[in-house]
């Protein structure tokens, strides 16, 4: 069963220049890039993006950091797509995030911490359609 999910390298994981590694860590373990783009978040697409978060304290830190360099953003797709490529990015919190995940690898702090997934197939919906009309997304032929 194809499923897809949505995962953006945040400003600090493109200004550190991880973009490739991420990347390639989704390519090795079998995951496909159906869509990619970089781009500079908007205050309006920061804000419909984390919309659940609106009432937390760190809502406005969140907006502002995520609009503060070009992210890339891309659909990946895959049998069982959205936990397996939340459990590569390891937990928000970095005292919870394995090493060998990309957080565990990468990341030191809850807000700056290089890269999101969606957390369910419904968030994945909803984020691909803010990011991407469905004519920027490929399909692979493909055998399985
Ligand atoms: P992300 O997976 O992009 O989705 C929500 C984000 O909120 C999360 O990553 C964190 O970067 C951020 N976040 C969660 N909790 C906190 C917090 N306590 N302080 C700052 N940012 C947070």
């Amino acid at each position: 069963e194809l499923e897809r999910t949505f995962v953006m390298v945040k400003p600090d994981g493109v200004q550190r220049g991880l973009v490739g590694e991420i990347i390639s860590r989704f390519e090795r373990r079998g995951l496909k890039i159906a869509a990619m783009k970089m781009l500079v978040v908007s205050d309006e697409l920061a804000k419909q993006h984390y919309a659940e978060h609106a009432s937390k304290p760190f809502f406005p830190g969140l907006v502002g950091f995520i609009k503060s360099g070009p992210v890339v953003a891309m659909v990946v797709e895959g049998k069982n797509v959205v936990p397996l490529v939340r459990s590569m990015l390891g937990a928000t919190n970095p005292a919870n995030s394995n090493p060998g995940t990309i957080r565990g690898d990468f990341a030191l702090d809850t807000g700056r911490n290089v890269i999101h997934a969606s957390d369910s197939p419904e968030s994945a919906k909803r984020e691909i359609s803010l990011y991407f009309n469905t004519s920027e997304i490929a399909t692979y032929s493909r055998i399985d």
